[in-house]
């Protein structure tokens, strides 16, 4: 993992050069919402795919910045609004922004970093990076969608919940990498391959995130423990815990997870019983399939640092613990 270590600390610094000066160039309304989130140790991992696929690919000139911070500034107005229809209170360990600055304030927020990020793509007059980011935020908002109305009629249904972490989650990774390899190159062929690697490193991401969710402190995590539950979110440690169960306690446990009834001790419960049975290990051994699905699409990449280190980042994702 040291070239992966050693590549995000010589790229980081100037990633959040350009996101502070972006930053700065906001209304005063909500340009410390901006900063907030912006600014506040997020790991940085789309804008380095863009990155490093531009490079793996053989791009050469100094203009990859711009284009992966509008993927940071488009995860960014994500995780402004997400926190808002999560009502979630913690992000990267500070409280979130809704709950500082105002709902109201959030939610503009989010819109002019989604405004942003697209005039910075357009501002390349490269039609196909706007088309990437256009179906990257479409994806991203159905699978917002999807997961809202999920949880309001929860069933413990693995298609369905694939469906929304590929929309919420995975096509955001995948036009970051997109993004990369079309800046590079206008082969599809090769973009393709980028955004294979890069959906199948988002899913695994996610289904990682999901694990994470029931076995890792706040402390570790920035975000409250449990907190998937508590929203009710059906994500697979819980899915495996329901078809486990009798089907008469599945049902019991849906319907209260429908009606929100579920007590704090009952959660408290769950989340233990997820940790006992080692639902959380098997959650990550489905990611680990993708994660070989996303190194498979590399062997075809021209060796190169950035390709070994595409490799460690998709081994990263699976031993994440924040
Ligand atoms: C958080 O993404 C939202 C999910 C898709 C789970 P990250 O874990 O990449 O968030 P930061 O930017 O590093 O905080
Ligand atoms: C992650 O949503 C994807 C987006 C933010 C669009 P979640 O709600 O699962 O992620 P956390 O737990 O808030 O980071
Ligand atoms: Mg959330
Ligand atoms: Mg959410």
């Amino acid at each position: 993992m040291n070239e992966l270590r050693a590549y995000f600390m010589r790229e980081i610094p100037g990633i959040d050069a350009f996101l502070a000066a972006e930053a700065d160039k906001l209304d005063g309304l909500v340009r410390e919402v901006a900063r907030h989130v912006l600014l506040s140790g997020g790991k940085r991992i789309r804008p380095m795919l863009t990155i490093l696929f531009a490079r793996a690919l053989g791009y050469g000139g100094g203009g990859h910045l711009a284009i992966a911070c509008a993927l940071e500034m488009l995860h960014t107005a994500t995780l402004l609004h997400d926190d808002v229809l999560d009502a979630a209170l913690v992000r990267r360990g500070q409280t979130s922004a809704h709950v500082r600055f105002g709902t109201v304030e959030t939610i503009l927020a989010g819109d002019v970093l989604l405004a942003l990020a697209n005039k910075i793509g357009a501002d390349y007059d490269l039609p196909r990076l706007n088309a990437l980011l256009a179906r990257g935020i479409m994806a991203t908002a159905n699978g917002e969608i999807l997961e809202l109305a999920h949880t309001k009629n929860p069933t413990a249904d693995r298609a369905a919940y694939m469906d929304i972490i590929i929309g919420k989650t995975a096509r955001l990774i995948e036009t970051a990498c997109r993004c990369g390899a079309a800046l590079a190159s206008r082969d599809r062929s090769v973009e393709d391959l980028a955004g294979s690697y890069g959906l199948n490193l988002g899913i695994a991401f996610q289904l990682v995130d999901d694990a994470l969710d029931y076995t890792v402190s706040e402390g570790e995590m920035g975000k409250p423990a449990g907190g998937d539950l508590r929203e009710g979110k059906m994500t697979l440690p819980l899915i495996l815990h329901l078809e486990g169960l009798a089907p008469g306690e599945a049902v019991e446990l849906l319907d209260a997870l429908r009606q929100k009834r579920l007590t704090v001790e009952q959660a408290e419960g769950i989340v233990c019983e997820v940790r006992e049975k080692g639902l959380a290990e098997k959650t990550r051994e489905a990611a680990a399939g993708y994660v070989a699905a996303a190194l498979k699409e590399l062997e075809t990449l021209p060796d190169s640092p950035e390709r070994k280190v595409l490799a460690q980042a998709a081994e990263y994702v699976l031993t994440r613990r924040k």
